[in-house]
């Protein structure tokens, strides 16, 4: 039995099995790179699901983090604290908003941005009590709460958590006739992965997003933009609204946002919106720390230097180019996404997603396959442009070219 084995063994005996992980153990990592408890050094081409968008172990990010834990890191909600003002009026800045209401994990971010839309609808548009519906649409990830996963389309994420939550209607992805027939007086949000990330980097048709906006403005609706994986960076943009010269009503962001280092989730929109909230209407221990604002207030000076996000586009643009030629070849069907970000469909002859990831690994290159023949890749923004190349060369080789 080697140390991996071990420890995988152990893990699987003391842990319920909610996840399938590919049978490596890291040990550290540095860029793009992790290195296992044997010393072997791989690429790393998932960065997190986005979360590592700066790279594991970002110098400025473990120095602002390591200066905070030195100073405060834990006030709650119950006192003002030095850092959390800058954060928001920061975060708001770079969204072109003006509130901020900071969570922690994604999936908190998202409930907040459903109660939001709710409280909104009631005290705002004027929905009567118990009315208020929110459109989604098919194939959406949002998180694995329960009022989240009753409006999944996948039976896998929601099999055996009901009852479910009510107020939810679901229209197909791209369809914007449906959008339009969902839409009735008693909407208050339309709630929409710009990019759907989860189930294999879907973007929709060129016009989608803005049609969607239109259409929302028109009928009082608010637009929701789940921007926790596409956005910050990932894109090329900092935000994958802009592409489509969307400007949502709300954003909700997270992953990236706390740097890989601790969890920071957020709902940022109009005063408007979140000044729908009174004391004690909402609210989390540890949302809007000192020690997550203080990594997130760097996070967002990285981001306004525009640095990143030129970065995700040239080297994006580097790995479309490649990947285009293997879609030439009829081993890869398909292949999606946008700036540093990509979906791949490969042809289900040449083995499934999962099958893949794990030639892959053999190759010291790590992917995280999703639905069928899909593996996707999104590496940290930081990866230097030859280990991009080489991860695409050992995919061709996984595909015998
Ligand atoms: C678009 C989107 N929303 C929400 C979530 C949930 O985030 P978390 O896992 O931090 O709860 C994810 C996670 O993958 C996501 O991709």
């Amino acid at each position: 039995m080697t140390a991996t084995d071990d420890l995988i063994a152990a893990a699987e005996a003391h842990s319920a099995h909610t996840y399938h992980p590919l049978p490596v153990v890291v040990a550290s990592a540095d860029g793009a790179w992790m290195t296992d408890v044997e010393g072997r050094r791989y690429l790393d081409l998932l960065a997190g699901y986005s979360a590592l968008n700066f790279g594991h172990g970002n110098r400025r990010l473990v120095e602002a983090a390591k200066a905070q834990l030195e100073r405060v890191t834990l006030t709650s909600r119950a006192f003002h604290h030095d850092r959390f003002a800058a954060f928001c009026e920061q975060l708001a800045e770079l969204c072109g908003m003006e509130m901020v209401l900071p969570m922690n994990t994604g999936a908190e971010a998202v409930e907040t941005a459903v109660k939001t839309a709710r409280k909104w609808g009631y005290r705002v548009k004027g929905v009567p009590s118990e009315m208020a519906k929110i459109v989604v649409v098919g194939g959406n990830f949002h998180g694995r709460t329960t009022t989240i996963i009753s409006f999944s389309t996948d039976p896998e994420a929601r099999a055996d958590y009901g009852p479910y939550t009510p107020g939810f209607e679901i229209v197909p992805y791209g369809d914007l006739t449906a959008m339009r027939q969902a839409l009735t007086e008693n909407t208050v949000a339309v709630l929409i992965e710009p990019i759907q990330g989860e189930a294999g980097v879907l973007v929709p048709p060129a016009g989608y997003l803005p049609a969607v906006r239109e259409l929302t403005r028109e009928r009082n609706v608010l637009f929701v933009a789940d921007e926790i994986q596409s956005g910050l960076g990932r894109t090329g943009r900092t935000f994958a609204c802009e592409h489509e010269g969307v400007v949502p009503d709300v954003y909700v962001l997270g992953k990236a946002l706390g740097g890989g280092i601790v969890p920071v989730s957020a709902v940022v929109s109009s005063a408007d919106v979140l000044g729908v909230f009174r004391p004690g209407e909402h609210g989390s221990t540890f949302g809007g720390n000192p020690l997550a604002c203080a990594v997130a207030l760097e996070v967002i000076a990285m981001l306004r230097s525009g640095e990143y996000q030129a970065r995700a586009a040239e080297l994006g643009e580097r790995l479309h180019r490649q990947l285009a030629e293997l879609t030439g070849t009829g081993r890869v069907t398909q292949v999606r996404g946008r700036g540093l970000w990509a979906g791949v469909d490969v042809h289900p002859r040449y083995g499934t997603g999962r099958d893949i990831s794990e030639k892959l690994m053999d190759r010291r290159v790590l992917v995280k396959d999703t639905h069928g023949s899909t593996i996707r890749i999104a590496p940290p923004l930081v990866i230097e442009e030859e280990d991009l190349d080489w991860g695409v060369a050992q995919l061709r080789a996984v595909l015998g070219l």
